[in-house]
């Protein structure tokens, strides 16, 4: 048995993914220890968070207020989060900063061979192929948190079986809703969503499905599938977590209650598994039916603009993401509707000119190029 404790950071401490992350470590004292916690802005949080779990270095973002903490080194923004993720003391990083903030440090960890937990998509939607690529180089694990991919993760044995890829999705709170609904739907039916409780830009995604279409391209990167062997299936029970379809037509699905604790936990665990913090366990007899049905295009028209730009590839996906993101903070702050999000991005993308193979100062080139573009757009 292996006795001797894991050494984690959690870069994006104070958000949903980062806040459960610590959740599931209160349970596991005895096999991690933590090296760093960061924040963005909440360093009321993070000085809370520091005090109980004590580590070794504390990081906000670039221009937050200093955090009144003892006993941590306080370090700030990108480069703060790069020292973290040189310090090759960590066994594992687990990226659950929301944005494309998580890109630097995780190619960081990576070069310093560091096994990351990654919750940040936008990594792999930016810049999944230089990512991966390095990954295998460095011999570095990458394990997925979005709890589709973990589910995948799980289910794969041998990936030169697998025909395809079946990743669920609620369908958010519009689901049946009809498409005028949609187009006027405020800020807060846009955050009610059913079945997960997330941080605000991803749970704006969800409700677009946009979400969904930034997982189709980090499954993509993360199991080497081609975008028309990755299908979408709206399950609104959130049971069935995601599946793969063997060459055999065998069809292997994980499943449980649906809990971030439970992604998380696998993904700074792998490869062992913890009894931890195991929710009540699902009851089959009790929930009596899981239903199944096909996404409609016509609703959530983001979906097909994600697989597009994914098909296109090279920078297209770093235009989807900038000007996607752009699009929802304007839609949260009441600048726009929730459907000119979906308009503003489709402008975008159709005059973007596409850069094959964008080294990573190439990407963060076009990120903020786009990002200005949408803001003129938009006029915000
Ligand atoms: N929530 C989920 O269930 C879920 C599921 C799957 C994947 N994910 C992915 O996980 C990531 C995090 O999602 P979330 O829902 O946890 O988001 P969130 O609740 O908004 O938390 C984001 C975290 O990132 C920090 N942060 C934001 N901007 C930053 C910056 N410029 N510099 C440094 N830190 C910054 C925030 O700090 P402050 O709050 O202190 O400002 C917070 O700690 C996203 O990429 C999301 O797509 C989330």
């Amino acid at each position: 048995m292996n006795t001797k404790r894991k050494k984690i950071s959690i870069l994006g401490s104070t958000g949903s993914i980062g806040t459960q992350a610590l959740e599931v470590l209160d349970k596991l004292q005895d096999k991690f220890e933590i090296i760093a916690l960061s924040a963005g802005r909440n360093t009321e949080l993070l000085k809370k968070q520091t005090e109980k779990y004590k580590p070794k270095y504390v990081c906000v973002a670039e221009g937050a207020d200093k955090p009144d903490v003892d006993g941590a080194k306080i370090l700030y923004g990108s480069e703060g989060l790069n020292q973290i993720c040189s310090d090759k003391e960590n066994d594992i990083i687990l990226v659950a900063v929301s944005g494309k903030v998580g890109l630097k440090p995780t190619l960081t960890a990576i070069d310093n061979g560091i096994n990351i937990a990654l919750a940040n998509k936008e990594t792999l939607v930016m810049a999944g192929d230089i990512v991966i690529k390095k990954a295998k180089d460095k011999g570095v694990d990458i394990i997925p948190v979005d709890s589709e991919h973990c589910a995948i993760h799980q289910c794969i044995k041998n990936r030169n079986d697998v025909d395809k890829l079946i990743i669920t999705a609620s369908g958010g709170p519009f689901l049946h809703k009809t498409l005028e609904e949609i187009k006027s739907a405020t800020v807060e039916q846009a955050l009610a969503h059913p079945r997960w409780n997330m941080g605000r830009k991803i749970t704006i995604d969800s409700a677009t499905l946009m979400n969904k279409g930034l997982e189709i391209i980090e499954a993509h990167h993360l199991f080497n599938m081609d975008y028309k062997d990755i299908e979408v299936i709206i399950h609104p029970q959130s049971i069935v977590h995601s599946a793969i379809e063997y060459k055999d037509g065998s069809i292997i699905a994980q499943l449980g209650v649906p809990s971030m604790h439970i992604p998380i936990q696998y993904a700074i665990s792998y490869p062992e598994r913890f009894e931890g913090i195991k929710s009540q366990s699902f009851d089959f007899a009790q929930a009596a039916r899981l239903d199944f049905e096909r996404p409609d295009y016509k609703k959530f028209p983001s979906l097909d603009l994600a697989y597009n730009a994914g098909i296109q590839g090279g920078s297209a996906t770093v235009c989807l993401n900038a000007a996607n993101e752009e699009a929802v903070f304007a839609f949260l702050n009441g600048k726009i509707r929730l459907y000119d999000i979906y308009t503003t991005t489709e402008k975008m993308l159709s005059s973007h000119n596409i850069i094959k193979n964008p080294s990573i100062d190439e990407i963060f080139g076009i990120d903020k190029e786009i990002r200005i573009k949408t803001r003129e757009i938009l006029k915000v």
